[in-house]
């Protein structure tokens, strides 16, 4: 596996790279499958625990994606929120780094309710000030942080990670990048 494929809104992911891409299926806490790349879940799981130690519940939201399911995610998407929405927050088919299986989103648990939109995430400020700083040391950097836009082409995303590995993140992240930074 590539841990360092770069995919964004204008660099597709490579056409040979998902027939040689390991899945395993897994569940989240409430039973709902995901299909993820062994590694990326191993620290996953790591990262879980670690903030479950803290008393944050995070779980998996949406992870492997095929091409055909981010054209449902588009298609949905575009009837929910609209075609602006889409374009600041959903990749064209073919162009989503969730067709690497390399990249997490999370949703979190909070009083025992499950906060999966994006805007309701953004609100939990004080949460994910706890779980950003920690995520380099399980091998994964946030892919969409604020600030960035005009580099990375999406808009904020606190719950969107990306698993490169421990040594990668520790450089992306202490430098205060992202991928689009760091691949040039
Ligand atoms: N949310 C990211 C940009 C995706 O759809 O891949």
């Amino acid at each position: 596996v590539d841990y360092l494929v770069f995919v964004n809104k204008t660099h597709k992911l490579p056409d040979d790279y998902e027939a040689k891409l390991p899945l395993i299926t897994v569940k989240n806490s409430f039973g709902k499958e995901f299909q993820i790349e062994p590694e990326t879940y191993r620290h996953f799981e790591q990262l879980r625990t670690a903030l479950k130690q803290k008393g944050i519940q995070v779980e998996l939201d949406s992870v492997y994606r095929s091409v055909a399911r981010q054209k449902e995610i588009v298609a949905e998407f575009t009837h929910k929120y609209g075609a602006d929405y889409v374009k600041q927050y959903v990749a064209v088919p073919g162009y989503s780094e969730h067709h690497s299986g390399l990249a997490v989103d999370i949703c979190l648990v909070v009083d025992g309710k499950i906060i999966d939109d994006n805007d309701e995430m953004i609100a939990q400020k004080e949460i994910f000030a706890q779980i950003h700083p920690l995520l380099a040391d399980y091998g994964f950097i946030l892919r969409y942080p604020p600030g960035k836009e005009n580099l990375t082409g999406y808009s904020y995303e606190p719950c969107e990670f990306r698993y490169v590995g421990q040594e990668t993140a520790k450089k992306i992240s202490g430098a205060g990048l992202v991928m689009e930074e760091y691949m040039k």
